[in-house]
């Protein structure tokens, strides 16, 4: 059998149709490709195995597969390295310039400058940078940020805000088909008390419009719900009005829905606010809250009813788990109908999860809120299993994430011990931005520093809650998430402005690469770094951990400044610069993209 037949069909079975015509597979993935080849010319008979390949520091790629094959082949490993480097060497064409083997069978692979260099003008070619989209055609609800009507947004709402902008990015990018869902928290009996108290109190301001610089309608009607709460310990005759309320919003009288919708719509309007600040992708039209679901409650508890899985108990209508035990050993509970007859939150996240499978025929569903309601999640996905609703097509995920804790590693609160407003915590960090930047600026007009500041500020924050691995819980340290050093998003911004000074000199227009020139070590560890972008992506996409992309970002940017001390550009020998020059703009657009996809603005100077 010729070899070509069998490396084709090898390839053909295999081959991912997902790959466009523009997507460049990358270095790594073209080895296993390779490796893979190769063994299966060595061994048929254990064709398919794993090459096991993984970045090496003593060449470019290392494959361990050797071990695990002369296993099963009943053979020494150091024969099944030394067979399939050879096959290797002879057939891959001008991927692997050099194969050694090391230690009991590690093969160590060294791939042709050529190929590295004809990789970076593959990717320059690609307007996508050569990613493919692994997720085309998912339909991906992702339900995130989530705050609560008439309540400020503090540092809490932030997690779930910038997790779930990030995953609707890099999903989005990757071809899924994404539907944002904040599931505002905008119904309950709270709103019952609130309205009476604004009723009692027509000289109370809270509208958008009336209010003075730096307060907003919902620290307003936080205090003012307060004062309610206050008043109704306080004063039977108001707690008698309040409750009345409560059943006139439930009943839908036309007089109090109007009250709360306007409390809604002035509240939607101050977390526009903040979406806008922060760059966050969230619209008015991607909101069903709560309230959205309401209508649907009496249903979702008839159908679980009908279907055996909630149960009558104490007057209250529940589901009982099958797979949760408490600590005393009897089963957990979802409340569905309270003893009075109201819903629950339990309720409504039923709901939730069968509309976005039957009306929004959602292939995936991922919750981005905070690790503490894990329990929920597990309860709510168990339920619409057994409802039949939550089928094996469709994958339903609760992506959560730790707390946001001070410095001092105790939850993040201010100084007299409230809860930190999200507004003033982005107030403060885009100030001790401004010093940062201030300090290594000399060319920025004011309204430029001040431009630069505000994007430097928010996104210093935003990768500051990026770049921790969500199930840790997140310090905040504004001091340091500022810092043009280290791990940081301004760090990042900056090495983008850097690259972005070189190329303003040298000219940013298309270039040709040289593939014949031999590569600069600091020129193919930049390459190397540089060409896991993508990967990197599909991983994100796969486990919703946005700290991957950050990680691998930070690796970007001190690769090329690497690069950039041992490789001048400007000063060098005509075709060494023009290929260095094309290294210098495809790590300026991989960094950017990187960074819109985190939501962090790459601003051009700094
Ligand atoms: N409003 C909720 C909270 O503040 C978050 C909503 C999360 N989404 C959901 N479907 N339960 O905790």
């Amino acid at each position: 059998m010729s070899r070509d037949r069998v490396s084709s069909q090898v390839i053909t079975e295999r081959e991912d149709n997902r790959l466009t015509d523009h997507e460049v597979r990358s270095l790594i993935g073209q080895v296993e490709v390779a490796v893979r080849d190769s063994i299966d010319r060595v061994l048929p008979e254990l064709a398919g195995a794993d090459p096991v390949v993984r970045r090496s520091e003593h060449a470019d790629f290392q494959s361990n597969a050797a071990l695990a094959l002369a296993k099963r082949a009943r053979t020494r490993p150091s024969e099944v390295a030394g067979a399939v480097s050879e096959a290797l060497l002879a057939g891959t064409g001008t991927l692997v310039a050099g194969v050694t083997v090391s230690g009991p069978g590690f093969l160590n692979l060294t791939l042709a400058d050529f190929t590295l260099w004809q990789q970076v003008a593959a990717r320059l070619a690609s307007p996508r940078l050569g990613i493919g989209s692994p997720e085309q055609g998912r339909r991906t609800v992702v339900d995130y940020s989530g705050p609560n009507v008439a309540k400020e947004m503090h540092v809490g709402h932030l997690p779930s805000t910038i997790v779930g902008d990030c995953l609707v990015r890099v999903l989005g990018f990757l071809g899924a088909e994404v539907i944002r869902q904040n599931h505002l928290g905008d119904w309950g009996t709270q709103f019952g008390m609130l309205i009476q108290y604004l009723d009692d109190h027509p000289e109370a301001t809270w509208h958008h419009d009336q209010l003075t610089e730096g307060t907003s309608t919902v620290s307003a009607l936080d205090n003012l719900y307060r004062a309610a709460r206050a008043a109704f310990d306080a004063d039977p005759a108001f707690a008698e009005r309040a409750r009345a309320r409560v059943v006139a919003l439930q009943a839908g009288d036309k007089d109090t829905i109007a009250r709360w919708k306007e409390i809604v719509s002035e509240s939607e309007f101050a977390f526009r606010e903040i979406y806008h600040r922060l760059g966050v992708l969230l619209e008015p039209e991607d909101s069903d809250g709560e309230s959205f679901y309401n209508f649907l409650l009496p249903d979702v508890a008839d159908e679980l009813t009908t279907a055996g899985i909630a149960v009558e108990s104490d007057g209250a209508l529940v589901v009982f788990s099958e797979e949760v035990t408490g600590p005393d050993g009897s089963p957990v509970t979802l409340m569905v109908r309270k003893k009075d007859g109201g819903y629950g939150y339990d309720t409504t996240d039923l709901a939730t999860i069968r509309y976005r499978v039957r009306d929004l025929k959602a292939d995936r569903i991922l919750y981005v809120v905070d690790s503490r309601q894990a329990l929920h999640f597990r309860l709510i996905f168990e339920a619409a299993r057994r409802a039949g609703w939550l089928t094996d097509g469709i994958d339903a995920t609760h992506v959560g994430f730790g707390a946001v804790l001070g410095p001092d590693g105790r939850p993040f609160k201010t100084r007299s011990g409230d809860t930190v407003k999200l507004m003033e915590l982005l107030d403060n960090a885009v100030h001790r931005a401004k010093a940062s930047v201030a300090e290594k600026a000399h060319e920025l007009t004011e309204d430029e520093l001040t431009r630069i500041a505000e994007q430097a500020g928010i996104g210093a924050v935003k990768y500051a809650g990026l770049s921790t691995s969500r199930t840790k819980d997140c310090v905040f340290n504004i001091e340091r998430m500022v810092s043009l050093h280290g791990n940081t998003g301004v760090y990042l911004q900056y090495a983008h402005t850097r690259i972005c000074s070189i190329l303003r000199k040298a000219g940013d227009g298309p270039v040709e690469v040289d593939p014949t020139l031999p590569l600069h070590p600091a020129e193919r560890s930049l390459i190397l770094a540089v060409d896991v972008f993508g990967d990197t992506l599909a991983e994100v996409g796969r486990v919703l951990e946005p700290h991957r992309l950050c990680g691998h970002l930070y690796e970007l940017a001190k690769a090329f400044t690497d690069f950039y001390e041992a490789c001048p550009v400007l000063s060098a020998a005509e075709g060494v610069r023009t290929n260095r020059i094309a290294l210098c703009q495809l790590s300026a657009r991989t960094l950017r993209r990187g960074l819109n996809l985190l939501g962090i603005a790459a601003p051009e100077r700094m």
